[in-house]
């Protein structure tokens, strides 16, 4: 890899400049180039020159796009702006996924809820296929009334969820005691808006109330900082350092207590009723 320092002196005006342009490419993505829209017809919409993505759900069909490079590792972030009003039975998601049968997969699911009441941002992570890692929050803001800042850290030896860059869940690697991690197989970036008024809202009691359609919701500022890209892009490897400080220092770690404490509301590592046999092996370890 190029060292930063002094790239683009030495070389040539022409190459400077197509440097540079890589550069900002791999760090602030524009949706037009580096995402698509893959269902929903025009309820999904690029904007402002492909600053803001919208993507609508009505009574026929929900909508969403993908990124179109995959990730082995980095850090992705999306600024969102949910649902507002009535947003009962809807959930919009943002995740990492691979493809295929034993996929791996890193979510944020936002369910909505009916005026007032409060969404609940659920988290999981898929190794293998498996899933069943549960966590669900409350959030400190309303998330509807501007964008806020949702990242993940996908690093070999941990995954982050931030909000606000407030890490609100750490996934170690638990390989030493037989859990699998995702860590093979490249991810894609999802985004969808979809009806799931059989489950998201107090379980599936409140229903979507279709004469508020069409849903909206809102994105800009999706960042993917990449520590290594399976389609061949040398280009991106400049972006490296970016991803060097993903590690949780003091700080963070006082920060990830306290929205545990105040904010989770589900933790499958203490649903003792639902692992009767006994809980799954990497719960048995000192939480933050
Ligand atoms: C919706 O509001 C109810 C009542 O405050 C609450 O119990 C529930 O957790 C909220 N969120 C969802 C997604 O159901």
């Amino acid at each position: 890899m190029a060292g930063t320092t002094g790239k683009g002196f030495y070389v040539g005006m022409v190459l400077g400049m197509v440097m540079m342009s890589s550069m900002a490419a791999s760090c602030a993505a524009n949706f037009l180039q580096d995402t698509e829209l893959t269902w929903g017809g025009d309820r999904g919409k690029v904007l402002n020159g492909g600053q803001l993505l919208t993507l609508s759900l009505d009574k026929f069909s929900g909508s969403g796009f993908q990124s179109k490079k995959q990730f082995l590792f980095g850090k992705i972030d999306m600024d969102i702006k949910l649902v507002s009003g009535n947003s009962a039975g809807t959930v919009t998601t943002f995740y990492l996924s691979s493809e295929g049968p034993n996929h791996d997969e890193i979510d944020f699911e936002f369910l909505g809820n009916v005026s007032g009441d409060p969404y609940i941002l659920h988290t999981n992570v898929f190794a293998q296929g498996k899933g069943n890692k549960e966590q669900q929050f409350y959030l400190w803001f309303d998330p509807t009334r501007n964008f806020h800042k949702y990242s993940i850290i996908w690093k070999p030896q941990h995954i982050i969820f931030l909000v606000d860059n407030i890490p609100i869940r750490v996934f170690e690697n638990e390989e030493a005691k037989g859990v699998p991690f995702p860590k093979d197989q490249a991810m894609r970036m999802y985004s969808s808006l979809w009806n799931a008024d059989d489950w998201a809202t107090r379980g599936g009691l409140v229903k979507t109330d279709w004469s508020k359609a069409p849903f909206t919701a809102y994105y800009r500022n999706f960042k993917a900082t990449d520590h290594f890209i399976s389609s061949s892009s040398s280009s991106d490897s400049f972006s490296d350092s970016k991803v060097q400080s993903n590690e949780i220092d003091a700080n963070g770690r006082r920060r990830l207590r306290w929205a545990q404490k105040y904010f989770m509301i589900y933790d499958y590592c203490t649903d003792l009723k639902r692992f009767p046999q006994g809980l799954p092996p990497e719960c048995k370890r000192s939480r933050f």
